[in-house]
């Protein structure tokens, strides 16, 4: 759909950048989005200041990340005025695309907004918008996009396959279930395809991506027969996922855990807070001992586990007394990583019209304590693992002339001295801990 406003011709831009914000999915389809316009023999470049079209792929889940868009349109703009050159094209995708729609280009007179269901339409609505109109489409009409992308030809060792999207949970605090739409499932045999596709591509781990990963579905099967199936594939060496919901993690899923060799012991599993009152009146619909109890099963047949979580202060009503208690399930679990943040109201969401609000400095202090037990018990988890020999996936170079960085199976950051190129799985002894990564030598064994 074209919108009317007061825009010109453009010349048709020949380079892009496609610029991600947010969650890993963002993280994907910003890749998918950069694969659809290479196709189209437009020119990828890294630096956003030099590109004819900038598509920022955007993030509704705080007020701070929607924000972040319209001061980087404003910059994008100051720069090419202080360059001397044409501002570019800019094309606002991803949720604040979705949820705000043509009051963006309203607000900041962008010339294409597609919503994260719709981006496969971006080369023809970047010629409408070439040919003088802004251009809009947030349609969600449900996996469309999929088949209509163009196949996987390059990606890095870990690459991420999305699975399932949307969200059916309905969490009062949270705008996905209206930005990314009800939960919905790719079907079993694309995504075999896709990932033997990624394989072929270069990869040798990949991470199974929704919004709700554990409620995949395709008939009688769920995620850990996705998982069983991936792990067959010849040069698949790692499987992970992510973000599930506790209510979704079902026995086969746990079981998978126990013995499927490439399924990695990590999972993120998001509780936002440890007190029932506040569990309840987020909708989450299970209870703090619920979620431990849990965890119990998941450790019974995985002991050595890394688990994540994403947390929430301050949201509406939230007591000290109440805060304590998500203290003491940190306590109890000993996350290896954890994100926090501070409760943002979501417009159209039903906890934006609570009214008892936290005041700011008590979240503060609450995201400050929060976060110092977190950090605490990740130095812990990090300690813990020193000593311990494992095959790290090497990723990148590092800063340091014969420097390399990789992941543990644990998801922890790894850097190493060695000779072994990208997407080698190199076996070594994690022998230093610092605050966001560890050092690893590589395990000479001993001759025979
Ligand atoms: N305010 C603060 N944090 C939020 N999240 C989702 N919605 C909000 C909100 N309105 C957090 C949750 C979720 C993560 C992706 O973002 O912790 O798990
Ligand atoms: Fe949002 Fe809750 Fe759905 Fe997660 S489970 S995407 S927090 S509504």
């Amino acid at each position: 759909m074209t919108v009317p406003a007061d825009t010109h011709a453009k010349a048709p831009p020949k380079s892009f950048h496609v610029k991600s914000f947010g969650c890993q999915m963002n993280v994907y389809d910003g890749e998918r989005m950069a694969e659809l316009m290479a196709a189209q023999g437009m020119a990828a470049t890294t630096d956003a200041n030099a590109a004819d079209l900038v598509i920022l792929n955007t993030c509704h889940i705080r007020e701070k990340a929607t924000e972040k868009v319209y001061s980087d349109i404003g910059r994008l703009r100051k720069n090419a005025r202080l360059d001397g050159r044409a501002a570019p094209m800019i094309a606002v995708a991803g949720c604040v695309a979705q949820a705000e729609g043509a009051e963006i280009v309203e607000r900041a007179k962008v010339d294409v907004v597609v919503g994260p269901q719709a981006y496969h339409n971006l080369p023809s609505l970047v010629a409408d918008a070439a040919a003088g109109a802004p251009a809009l489409d947030t349609d969600l009409a449900r996996l469309s996009k999929f088949g209509r992308l163009p196949a996987r030809r390059k990606v890095g060792p870990a690459a991420f396959l999305t699975v399932q999207e949307g969200c059916d949970k309905f969490c009062t605090y949270c705008v996905v279930p209206y930005t990314r739409g009800a939960e919905i499932s790719r079907p079993f045999d694309a995504l075999v395809d896709e990932a033997c596709a990624l394989v072929d591509a270069g990869a040798v781990e990949i991470t199974l991506l929704g919004q709700n990963v554990n409620a995949w579905e395709d008939g009688e099967r769920g995620l850990h027969d996705l998982i069983r199936a991936l792990d067959r594939i010849p040069g698949l060496s790692r499987i992970r996922y992510t973000t599930s919901h506790p209510n979704d993690m079902r026995e086969g899923l746990i079981r998978a855990h126990g013995d499927v060799e490439s399924l990695m012991p990590f999972l993120h599993l998001p509780v936002q807070a440890g007190n029932d009152r506040v569990l309840k009146a987020m909708n989450r619909s299970h209870t703090a001992d619920g979620y431990l109890r849990l965890l119990d099963r998941i450790r019974a047949v995985r002991p050595d586990i890394a688990l994540s979580g994403d947390f929430i202060v301050g949201f509406p009503g939230e007591t000290e007394a109440e805060f304590a208690d998500t203290l003491r399930l940190v306590d109890a679990v000993g996350y290896a990583q954890a994100f926090s943040f501070k409760y943002s109201p979501r417009p159209g969401t039903p906890a934006a019209d609570l009214t008892d609000h936290v005041a700011p400095e008590v979240m503060d202090d609450r995201l400050q304590r929060l976060q110092a037990a977190l950090n605490r018990d990740q130095q812990a988890f990090n300690a813990a693992t020193l000593g311990r020999t494992c095959t790290v996936l090497v990723e990148r170079r590092g800063k340091l002339p014969g420097q390399m960085l990789g992941k543990s199976p644990w998801l922890q950051s790894v850097h190493l001295m060695t000779d072994a190129p990208i997407g080698a799985l190199v076996e070594v002894e994690l022998v230093q801990a610092g605050p966001n990564s560890l050092a690893g030598v590589k395990r000479v064994r001993a001759a025979a």
